[in-house]
């Protein structure tokens, strides 16, 4: 999963102030919010009447004509059956038997280690495809994935789509079933050369240490490439034929912002194959993990915005032995001052998938303090007690900066010379957008909030190289403001579907089969990584996009990881759950009629 770094901005190259100043106007050839936004939060209400009908009090006429309301329980955080495969039952438990020899178990992380010795560093200033031989890296790759999984080269149509993207095609005996897309990306972020001997094994080895597979990319997201390739592998050792067709795509520069890689992929899939033309799209994203003492899987079903306002501020320079009262510098400081002191309001709002999480973890989190969890209940239908669970939350600024609309001031730059005037002043603020704002809505918060010291300062005011305000008394400076990369919230994925039904009965059968348990032992609920994906380019081939790797995060206290970072490792108990996820995933997809 891609996460912008201060250092970083993704993923129109050459965006940065002050070459592209003038550029574009309003940000029109983004596709309506209203059409983004509004069409699968309509839809997905439409599709939750049911269940918003259980939800709300239900008032019944008694026999003696009391009006009586009936508790709400247990309908706030709907949960699947566990979904094991019926018609490829036999085929699924000789699988399952397979995956838990020890012969399994040394393939499986020969598997990562080898996919984690293949350096796939992606940098920000990587040339075109073609003209860049920091590319080419790839292309052992992709010999690696022919040598290790031989029955995949044989059995499925793989294509290279700009050079380096992998598409491959595993035909369906049925074509009137709608294709099902498995995502993943083989780039990794770069290994910070300074941090090399904090690495408790060089970032490139993929040693196995009896217990993690460690390395750049062992996690995010070799080990979801891996699982993937693998369950097919596996499931075509054991003459598995799908009925459905499913397509695999995985990108190049994910961590790059997926210009060159995902977004050639899309095109290619919606030329092929048209608009909302997949059942489902599952790619990297949330797992699962112990919160309030409870197991909860979080599938990712939206994902913020994202927009970086660019700030330029010109003035007369001279000497520094005469300066007017502000200069550049001064001013752009006052500027971010007042971004800073307006934060974004943020609340909590009923039907984000946020909300609908605190509803799970209200419902089912063992431990939750009682206060916590009566006021998420009752904020269903009071105003106050949702108050109160901001109250509780917003505690947090982290909590709180995963639901509202953030800003980083994370680029600074101006002045020469000690003696000299500063003629410019730049900065980059990075946004990310809440799930219930847009792009238009940022950009229009920002602009309110700079329009005032314009005035103040005497500074003409131009946004996207329009001239929003002249001063009328001698022009002190100029102000320029434009955005970049300009990123809507992704369209919600809705959770009232077969397709949402079918990963979380998938997700319970996974775990209950790993660990050799009957019933329920794990929640479902509806999650939002903190970054993006490559999904950003696949929201017109369906709407039932998932961002989930089956992968054990730990807990609260004590989380697994090290993506982007020191230390970058994955388990082999998690290698191999998240292997047999993808087995399930498949075979149940395949069997499925709803859709
Ligand atoms: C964004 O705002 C501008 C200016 O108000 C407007 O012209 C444009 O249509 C809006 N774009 C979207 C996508 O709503
Ligand atoms: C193929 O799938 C369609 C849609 O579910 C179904 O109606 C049809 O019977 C299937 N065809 C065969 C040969 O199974
Ligand atoms: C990485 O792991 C090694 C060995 O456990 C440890 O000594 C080191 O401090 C870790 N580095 C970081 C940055 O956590
Ligand atoms: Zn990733």
């Amino acid at each position: 999963m891609a996460r912008i770094s201060a250092n970083r901005t993704f993923p129109e190259k050459g965006s940065l102030l002050p070459t592209n100043l003038s550029v574009s106007a309003w940000p029109s050839r983004r596709r309506s919010m209203a059409a983004r936004l509004l069409k699968p939060i309509a839809v997905a209400c439409a599709g939750s009447l049911s269940t918003i009908t259980l939800l709300f009090i239900t008032v019944k006429v008694d026999s003696d004509n009391t009006l009586k309301s009936q508790d709400l329980i247990s309908s706030l955080c709907p949960q699947a059956e566990v979904l094991v495969p019926h018609i490829n039952h036999e085929l699924w438990s000789a699988v399952g038997e397979g995956m838990s020899t020890n012969d399994f178990k040394i393939i499986a992380i020969d598997w990562l280690s080898g996919a984690v010795q293949i350096e796939t560093e992606t940098y920000d200033d990587l040339g075109p495809v073609g003209e860049d031989p920091r590319w080419e890296n790839r292309l052992l790759f992709h010999e690696y994935l022919e040598n290790t999984f031989p029955l995949v080269h044989s059995a499925l149509k793989l294509e290279r789509i700009n050079t380096y993207g992998l598409l491959y095609t595993w035909q369906g005996s049925n074509v009137s079933l709608k294709p099902s897309l498995l995502m993943a990306h083989f780039d990794v972020v770069p290994v910070n050369s300074d941090t090399l001997s904090e690495w408790a094994y060089p970032p490139y080895s993929g040693h196995f240490d009896g217990k993690l597979i460690w390395g750049r990319g062992s996690n995010d997201d070799k080990s979801g490439l891996i699982s993937t390739i693998g369950a097919i592998e596996v499931l075509l050792r054991h003459g598995f034929q799908p009925t459905r067709t499913f397509v695999i795509a995985f990108g190049f520069d994910e961590e790059g912002g997926g210009l060159h890689g995902a977004k050639e992929l899309a095109d290619a899939m919606l030329n092929r194959y048209g608009q909302n033309s997949f059942a489902f799209i599952i790619d990297e994203g949330g797992g699962f993990s112990e919160q309030f003492g409870t197991v909860i899987a979080t599938p990712g079903i939206a994902e913020k915005g994202s927009m970086n306002a660019n700030i330029y501020l010109a003035a007369p320079g001279g000497h520094s032995s005469t300066p007017p009262e502000h200069t550049s510098i001064g001013i752009l400081s006052a500027l971010l001052v007042q971004l800073e002191n307006h934060p974004f309001e943020v609340h909590i709002e009923r039907g984000t998938s946020s909300y609908e999480l605190l509803q799970c973890f209200a419902e089912h989190g063992a431990t939750i303090p009682s206060t916590l969890r009566d006021a998420i209940k009752d904020s269903a239908n009071s105003d106050d007690a949702l108050q109160q669970v901001e109250n509780i939350l917003f505690k947090d600024p982290w909590f709180k900066s995963l639901i509202g609309t953030t800003q980083a001031v994370d680029v600074i730059r101006g002045g020469v010379k000690s003696n000299a005037l500063p003629e410019q002043a730049w900065a980059i603020v990075n946004h990310r957008i809440a799930t219930t704002s847009s792009v238009n809505a940022t950009t229009k918060h920002d602009i309110d909030l700079f329009l005032p010291l314009a005035i103040e300062f005497g500074l003409e005011f131009s946004v996207f190289g329009e001239i929003l305000y002249v001063p009328d008394a001698e022009m002190k400076g100029n102000l320029k403001f434009t955005t970049s990369v300009g990123l809507e919230p992704a369209p919600i994925t809705p959770i009232n579907s077969a397709q949402y039904q079918l990963l979380s009965g998938t997700i319970k059968a996974t775990y209950n089969a790993h660990r050799a348990l009957q019933g329920n032992n794990i929640v479902v609920g509806p999650g939002m990584p903190t970054g993006n994906t490559d999904t950003k380019y696949y929201w017109s081939l369906s709407e039932h996009i998932f961002r989930y790797k089956h992968h054990n995060g730990g807990s609260s206290n004590n989380p697994l990881s090290g993506a982007h970072t020191v230390n970058e490792s994955f388990s082999v108990d998690s290698l191999l759950e998240t292997i047999r996820f993808f087995v399930t995933l498949i075979l149940n997809a395949d069997e499925s009629n709803e859709f």
